[in-house]
């Protein structure tokens, strides 16, 4: 056999793992940069391509399809690898993977700030990058399934299941929700209209959650949890309930998006009682992941990577029980539009997506480099304590202003008029914003310190081989 046939494919993995890195600063730089926006609005004089309503978009797309994206197509095509026992499927068209997503993050990064937008939210690229997305996920489901299908141990782990779901879940949202009409090059309409196209755009938002941000992070959970803290998982029965629990219930919640709206109230009923019955298994997978400490406790003492990962399950925990209690219609009354939900977006996306990857992402870089080690595990306890109180301070403030918003915009005089003008409610805000602003750039800042330890790990000299694909090294 050859070179490339006897060994594992690290190539594709560790141009992924090194654009998660690279696509996390740019698209949390662009978060705070956004977040400045909203303490200082004339901080951009104007000019239309570095607005909000532009810059805004960007941010989201970057860090979730350019960050988060890129993380979970290296780690799944690690742990697919290990996992199998088989090198990937194809290498051609794993590479395709890797420069057909880098060449729509471009064409995401230069058609937003220009305008082009098909206004749905998650989802406002444009048709032609929505047909080279297609082209991408399909290439990227033959890869995955395909390493699967050659595996040569006949188990299938059970992060593979929720990658290979997270896989599936996203062609379908995808292929669904961006069903569009075109008139020009960068213009089209969906196919859908009215409420029908709030409700599809909302089953596809609530479900790029719950499967894009959160599905293939359960996958790295599976795997990387385990691995650093060299326990098996404390429960693999309760993995596979977790699995379907969680795939059968998520696809139903999407109308918590839209309470109080045009939509059926029914379907509103519906969507909350699904997020409510949706905290059992996200708790069940939750603390199966912790518990996978057990008699390792000790070990988060000085292991910053276990820390990251440990943490980042504590987050998944709280904005689980905090996602099923805001789609409580009552509750949501107050916190729809306000920044209570944009804080409890971020501490499931900073918090959970953003810690588990980065924790992943120091278990295989050493690895992907053929090095013992991270260079430095000093700056990784850097990292981690910069992002903890940049997520806190995040978060709490936005809990607070969001809170404040919603008291403000409902209080009323005993004459019946508004207590407060809208303007008010604004002003009362900035002070948190400027916290947000600052909690921000505090992980933004740990972003720049992984940068400098993955560079600098890159470039030390080797100190262990590859492995190679004999069966002395048939173990995941
Ligand atoms: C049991 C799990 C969860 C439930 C039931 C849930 C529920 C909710 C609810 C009720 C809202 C507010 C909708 C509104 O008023 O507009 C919301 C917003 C949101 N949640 Fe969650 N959440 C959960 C977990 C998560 C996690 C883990 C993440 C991130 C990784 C997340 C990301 C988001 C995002 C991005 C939005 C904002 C959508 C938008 O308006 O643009 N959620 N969620
Ligand atoms: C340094 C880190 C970050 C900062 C400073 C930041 C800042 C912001 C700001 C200012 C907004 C707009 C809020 C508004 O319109 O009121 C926003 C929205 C959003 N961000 Fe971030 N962000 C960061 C990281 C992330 C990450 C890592 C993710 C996902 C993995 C993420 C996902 C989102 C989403 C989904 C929204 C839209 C929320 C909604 O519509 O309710 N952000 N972010």
């Amino acid at each position: 056999m050859s070179e490339t046939q006897t060994t594992y494919n690290y190539k594709v993995v560790r141009q992924f793992a090194i654009m998660a890195v690279i696509w996390g600063i740019v698209g949390m730089a662009v978060g705070v940069f956004i977040a400045a926006q909203l303490v200082w609005p004339d901080l951009t004089y104007g000019i239309p391509w570095l607005s909000y309503g532009r810059l805004r978009p960007l941010h989201t797309n970057a860090v979730i399809f350019a960050f988060g994206g890129s993380a979970l197509f290296a780690t799944s095509y690690y742990v697919v690898q290990r996992t199998s026992h088989v090198r990937l499927f194809s290498d051609g068209l794993a590479a395709f993977t890797f420069w057909g997503w880098q060449l729509v993050i471009l064409l995401a990064a230069i058609s937003l700030p220009l305008g082009f937008t098909t206004g749905k939210e998650y989802a406002e690229l444009e048709w032609p990058i929505d047909i080279l997305i297609t082209l991408v996920w399909v290439s990227y489901a033959v890869v995955f399934f395909g390493t699967i299908a050659k595996r040569t141990v006949s188990h299938i782990y059970v992060a593979n299941w929720f990658y290979g779901a997270f896989i599936l879940a996203v062609a379908l949202l995808h292929l669904v929700n961006s069903a569009e009409v075109p008139v020009t090059l960068t213009k089209s309409y969906s196919a859908y209209a009215g409420v029908q196209d709030a409700m599809v755009q909302w089953w596809y938002g609530h479900n790029a959650v719950g499967f894009f941000l959160t599905a293939g992070f359960l996958g790295m959970m599976y795997y990387f949890v385990p691995k650093q803290a060299e326990r098996p998982v404390y429960s693999y029965r309760l993995s596979v309930v977790h699995f379907w629990a969680l795939i059968f219930t998520y696809m139903w919640a999407g109308p918590h998006h839209l309470h109080y709206t045009a939509l059926p109230d029914w379907t509103q009923s519906v969507g909350m009682i699904f997020s409510l019955i949706l905290l059992a298994p996200s708790w069940g997978g939750m603390i199966n992941g912790i518990m996978t400490l057990s008699g390792a406790w000790h070990k988060l003492r000085d292991d910053p990577v276990l820390k990251f990962l440990v943490t980042s399950l504590s987050f998944y925990g709280m904005s689980t029980f905090e996602g099923p209690m805001m789609s409580v219609k009552t509750v949501n009354a107050l916190s729809h539009y306000t920044d209570w939900t944009v804080g409890h977006v971020h501490s499931g996306a900073l918090g959970w997506v953003a810690m588990v990857s980065i924790g992943s992402i120091y278990y295989l870089i050493p690895r992907m480099f053929g090095r013992k080690e991270m260079f430095s595990i000093k700056l990784i306890t850097v990292h981690f304590w910069l992002a903890t109180i940049g997520v806190v301070l995040y978060i709490a403030s936005l809990w607070i202003s969001g809170v404040m918003q919603g008291l403000m915009w409902r209080a009323v005089n005993a004459d019946g008029t508004l207590t407060y003008s809208f303007v008010e409610a604004v002003k009362s805000s900035y002070p948190f914003w400027a916290i947000r602003f600052i909690g921000g750039l505090l992980f933004l800042g740990g972003m720049f310190v992984m940068l400098f330890n993955v560079l600098k790990t890159a470039s030390g000299n080797k100190a262990v081989e590859a492995p190679v694909l004999t069966p002395a090294a048939h173990h995941a």
